[in-house]
């Protein structure tokens, strides 16, 4: 069935108000055609503009892609060279576009490492897009879950010895608000693409409740009517958060 068919069916009532993606198989959809591992990444480029259009389309709330995690660093310094170049240079492409269909774009992750990659057209754009009220996109970065907990805890830690928060008061609302998320709701859904199933360390303080979705489907070949396909099962799921 057609996408915008499928999208008729969602229950506008049900709907999760946060999607998050690892979209992983670049490499193995270029295996698969005898292509090198670029040409991956780049056709991965392309599913991500089909899926934030058919995120908007479907009047989602936030959507969150794993663009480049902590870990992925330790792949060949020429992989690492392009996938920063690719990820900069599409956005350079996107984002005036993105603004004016009132997207909100964040980056979350670390800054550190990342200084010299950041473009800053990209950067001001991103900036001035944070009074738009449609799709809050968030790309990570230079994600790492766990580095982004160490860094809470520090922020966390400098605030409770200069008297800003006291530390009988820290609970889960707090801890939300010192992430790279903070004031976001947590992901009610994490889809992950290529048949893998694991979290490797996206959204770890967030994902507590979620709910998974996993494909065999390489990102580079995520369709819009399977992206839609998977909202609708997350509708027909019950979700309890730990009660009966
Ligand atoms: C996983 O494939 C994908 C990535 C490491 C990066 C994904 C990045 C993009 C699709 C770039 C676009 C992002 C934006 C926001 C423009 P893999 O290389 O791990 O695949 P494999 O496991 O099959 O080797």
């Amino acid at each position: 069935m057609d996408y915008k068919q499928l999208i008729k069916q969602i229950d506008k009532k049900q709907m999760p108000k946060h999607i998050a993606i690892i979209m992983d198989g670049n490499g193995r959809w270029a295996d698969e055609h005898n292509t090198k591992r670029v040409n991956g990444h780049k056709e991965g480029v392309k599913a991500v503009r089909r899926i934030v259009e058919t995120a908007v389309e479907a009047g989602l709330e936030y959507l969150t892609v794993y663009a480049f995690s902590t870990e992925n660093w330790r792949r060949s310094k020429q992989e690492v060279n392009y996938l920063l170049k690719l990820i900069m240079d599409s956005l350079i492409k996107e984002i005036d576009d993105l603004k004016a269909n009132n997207v909100n774009i964040k980056f979350i992750g670390s800054k550190e490492e990342l200084e010299k990659s950041y473009n800053k057209k990209v950067l001001s754009t991103c900036r001035s897009s944070w009074d738009n009220d449609g799709l809050h996109l968030n790309i990570a970065m230079n994600y790492g879950g766990r580095r982004e907990l160490i860094d809470a805890f520090k922020k966390m830690s400098d605030d409770i010895i200069s008297g800003k928060i006291k530390k009988e008061r820290i609970n889960d609302e707090m801890v939300s608000n010192y992430l790279y998320t903070a004031y976001m709701p947590d992901p009610d859904l994490i889809i992950r693409t290529s048949g893998e199933e694991r979290l490797s360390n996206f959204l770890v303080w967030q994902s507590a409740y979620s709910e998974f979705w996993f494909t065999k489907t390489l990102w580079p070949d995520f369709s819009r009517e399977e992206f839609i396909q998977a909202i609708l099962d997350f509708q027909d799921r019950k979700r309890r958060f730990g009660s009966r």
